[in-house]
């Protein structure tokens, strides 16, 4: 049977780059092969995100557009079928029906592994909806990645080990669109893991969108925590560097303290999302911790482990935000010192509690505070950049780059960092000493001989994360 096309194309956060690979996994027993072109795939997915009102618009205005290719693809006497997936998916899956006849399927984060029978569905009655939140493990139903496809995504990979979140701060959609919070048990984490490291992959990424409030069943039968886990997940063959993301500053345990202090293949590098600097708004905000505990929190940490460095995000312009709250992010932000962030405009979302307060602040004073928060975050990002140069420093080697002869990699603070060197260097950390800054990549040579440098907190290095960022 000649193999059907299937385009995929994701928003959002991380894990939703992870559900889109879970969604061609499944989709590849159907007979679906990944195809960079939506024009003439016979199946386009758009695996959308809720998170602020600007994401969630995007998906009407690229179903206008797959509409004109479906009416294009009908006229040669092809059907092209249409499925929203994701976060809006879940969130107004009802209103997509309505208002995109086009979509032929729409179906929840928690419901990929039903995506073939959907399809079945939707060829045979016209149109399926699925946005239920099964209490079983999704994962559990999703075939694993065949080794060839593991190989060709690279040494680098997101492994899911949590979703949803119970944490209700009130200008956030992922309670209901996630749903509750959900571990899925060790012995599973493992057997993927152990997967993929036996196909190439060198790094994993725990994701999850309350990473740190992992508590899944343990093969001990007891509760195990993101630390005990890490702890665990070290040992497999193969695996050189563990990250985690998004944690919450209210779910930090010592044992994940201490594996920063005791596991050098977990990454010095934490983004712990604070949102505000302003006790008053983190109230409002129902983050459920203070400044003050926030900077105890990044105290312990680097208290624990020399050259750990911070990522967070933030939120200007949240409903009631005074130029004196805004002013303490400020203060807060130079106090720690990151490595880089993101900050947002407050968006009110349908449904949240936020939404429904008062006192909004106005576009302009958004526009001004964010430019004034990005200023500051820029400046401390190039201070950790700039002050790599002439250091050597561990590089986990990705990829061919660009420009040829080069390999392009990343240091433990996710810097991308490029050195001339042969292809086998793939798949290896080496130490590389930086010359040069070239905007947020690093250049140097392989120092061979020249024992890894461990960054010291003021020799710390600048990220340029390649994802928006998720929960927590
Ligand atoms: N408006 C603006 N930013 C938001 N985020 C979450 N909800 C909103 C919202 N309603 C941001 C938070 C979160 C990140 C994933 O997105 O900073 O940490
Ligand atoms: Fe949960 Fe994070 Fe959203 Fe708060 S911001 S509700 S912790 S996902």
């Amino acid at each position: 049977m000649k193999p059907r096309k299937l385009h995929i194309k994701s928003y959002g956060c991380q894990m939703n780059v992870y559900d889109a690979q879970r969604m061609v996994d499944t989709l590849a027993g159907e007979g679906f092969v990944e195809s960079a072109n939506a024009a003439d795939a016979d199946l386009v997915i758009l695996n959308t995100c809720h998170i602020r009102e600007k994401a969630s618009e995007k998906v009407y205005s690229e179903l206008g557009r797959l509409r004109v290719m479906k009416e294009e693809a009908a006229r040669q006497g092809r059907r092209m079928n249409i499925a929203v997936a994701g976060c809006v998916a879940q969130a107004e899956g009802g209103e997509i029906i309505n208002r995109a006849p086009a979509v032929d399927v729409v179906v929840g984060p928690q419901s990929y592994h039903h995506l073939p029978e959907l399809l079945a569905r939707a060829e045979k009655e016209g149109r399926a909806l699925e946005t239920e939140f099964p209490a079983k493990d999704k994962f559990s139903f999703l075939p694993p990645p065949q080794p060839d496809v593991i190989r060709a995504r690279g040494v680098s990979s997101f492994v899911t080990i949590q979703e949803g979140c119970d944490k209700f701060c009130t200008f956030c959609v992922v309670p209901y669109t996630r749903g509750a919070e959900v571990s899925r048990p060790v012995a599973k984490i493992v057997d993927d893991v152990k997967r993929l490291a036996e196909h190439g992959v060198r790094e994993i990424t725990l994701i999850g969108q309350n990473v740190n409030a992992y508590h899944g069943e343990g093969p001990d039968g007891r509760t195990w925590s993101l630390g005990t886990l890490l702890r665990q997940l070290a040992e497999i063959p193969g695996i050189l560097r563990l990250r985690y993301s998004t944690s919450h500053p209210r779910d930090i345990d010592e044992a994940l303290i201490e594996v920063h202090r005791d596991i050098p293949a977990v990454m010095p590098f934490v983004h712990l999302p604070v949102q505000s600097g302003s006790d008053r708004i983190l109230m409002a905000m129902n983050r459920k911790h203070t400044a003050q505990d926030y900077r105890r929190v990044v105290d312990r940490f680097r208290a624990a482990c020399q050259g750990i460095a911070f990522s967070s995000d933030f939120i200007v312009g949240f409903p009631g935000e005074s130029e004196e709250d805004f002013r303490a992010t400020l203060a807060l932000v130079t106090q720690i010192g990151y490595a880089g962030a993101y900050s947002f405009k407050y968006s009110p979302r349908p449904g949240t509690p936020a939404a429904e307060m008062q006192e909004t602040v106005s576009a302009e004073v958004m526009d001004e505070r964010l430019a004034r928060l990005q200023e500051l975050i820029d400046s401390q990002q190039s201070a950790f950049n700039k002050a790599s140069i002439g250091t050597t420093v561990d590089v986990l080697f990705e990829r061919a780059a660009r420009n040829p002869g080069q390999i392009v990699g990343r240091t433990a603070y996710l810097q991308p960092a490029h050195v001339m060197a042969p292809q086998s260097i793939i798949g290896q950390v080496l130490p590389v000493k930086i010359e040069s800054l070239e905007r947020y990549s690093l250049l140097g040579e392989l120092a061979e001989n020249a024992p890894p440098l461990s960054a010291s907190p003021d020799t710390r290095l600048v990220t340029t994360s390649h994802e928006t960022p998720m929960g927590a």
